[in-house]
């Protein structure tokens, strides 16, 4: 049995924050951002919009668009660094009931940015091993809720959204995800860390809120992103025999338009296999691969049988890749 990517589906929140924004809340500039970034604006939530929310928004269009009932899948996975509760519920088990799914097997998990392949690597591995037929993964982020605006180091990186995906058995090779690769190395946890908020700090005297928000190396992270993300995808690429010009699509994590043409250029893709969405949707963690999918599946571009090489790089420090072929409804 072989796990297939059946169906995408995306939500991102109405209000738009844009650099122009930013520069009346922090000291920066439009300038400044996108020329070190790419970003020109981001969505963000409603203070009563969650996680939840999003990711049940963009798994009810994935699953209409999966070919599947509603009944049919099995279990849920959802990556999420901005869960709607720390430690209980997870984001999973609340978007199952918000589904009507209340039986089906559910649970989170925190890769940071590269939540989503590490997504994807669990769900294949539960259909290959047959134990489960189909299952949807998510990624939903409202990182607005862990950023701090007043340090305009983080806050004009991060943006609200969710993606999800219908991943189902299927016996044709030719459908079948090809390869996942995840790794982490946590010797580099504190290049992205929120501090404060588990019990790693319980020994606090008093909550520090400002602690809780995201902090970032940002510089040396780069620069470690650009070295792995390089290695991995030539990789995985090189591990299955895949040449450059058989990639439909190269779809990386959307966190700065400099690591990704870095890492674009150092594979010699062509401009129109490098799918770009972070100018409009921000860094949205482990949402912004299935985003950025679905953005190209809105677009007609994204075809039954199009090669699709993901990659991810995030706090943990996390990275993967995976080489996924769009099945389409089943
Ligand atoms: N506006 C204006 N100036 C700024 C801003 C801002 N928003 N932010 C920083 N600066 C200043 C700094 O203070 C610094 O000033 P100085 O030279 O006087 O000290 C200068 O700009 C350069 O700062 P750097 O941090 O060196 O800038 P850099 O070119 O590295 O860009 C950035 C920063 C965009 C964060 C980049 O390092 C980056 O993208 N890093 C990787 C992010 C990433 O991939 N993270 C992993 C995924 S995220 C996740 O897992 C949740």
């Amino acid at each position: 049995m072989y796990a297939a990517l059946r169906s995408v589906g995306a939500y991102v929140p109405k209000k738009i924050l844009t650099n122009a924004d930013l520069e009346k809340m922090v000291d920066t500039s439009d300038e400044w951002i996108f020329k070190r970034t790419g970003i020109r604006e981001r969505h963000i939530c409603e203070n009563d919009e969650f996680t939840s929310d999003m990711g049940v928004k963009a798994a009810e269009l994935a699953i209409e668009r999966s070919g599947l009932e509603k009944e049919e899948i099995d279990m849920i996975v959802c990556a999420t660094i901005s869960p709607d509760y720390f430690c209980m519920p997870s984001t999973a088990a609340i978007i199952s009931n918000k589904l009507g799914l209340n039986t089906v097997t559910a649970f989170d998990i925190s890769a940071a940015c590269t939540g989503f392949v590490y997504v994807l690597e669990v769900a294949r591995a539960y259909i290959e091993s047959g134990m489960k037929k189909n299952v949807l993964v998510i990624g939903s982020e409202k990182l607005s809720a862990i950023t701090d605006f007043t340090d305009r180091t983080t806050c004009v990186l991060f943006g609200d959204g969710a993606g999800a995906a219908v991943l189902s058995a299927t016996e044709d090779k030719s459908e079948a995800i090809i390869d996942v690769h995840t790794a982490a190395d946590g010797s580099y946890g504190d290049f992205l860390m929120t501090p404060v908020g588990g019990t790693g700090n319980a020994h606090l005297s008093e909550f520090e809120k400002e602690a809780s928000y995201i902090k970032m190396r940002g510089n040396e992270t780069f620069k470690v992103a650009v070295r792995t993300l390089t290695k991995d995808v030539v990789q995985i690429l090189e591990k299955n025999k895949i040449e450059k010009s058989e990639i439909t699509h190269f779809i990386p994590h959307q966190a700065n338009y400099r690591i990704i043409k870095a890492v674009g250029d150092a594979l010699k893709l062509d401009e129109e296999q490098v799918v770009l969405t972070v100018h409009k949707y921000g860094n949205t963690s482990g949402a912004s691969i299935p985003m950025a999918m679905n953005d190209l599946y809105e677009n007609g571009k994204l075809k039954k049988g199009d090669l699709m090489l993901l990659d991810a790089f995030g706090g943990g420090l996390t990275w993967g890749s995976a080489l996924v072929p769009f099945a389409g409804k089943k």
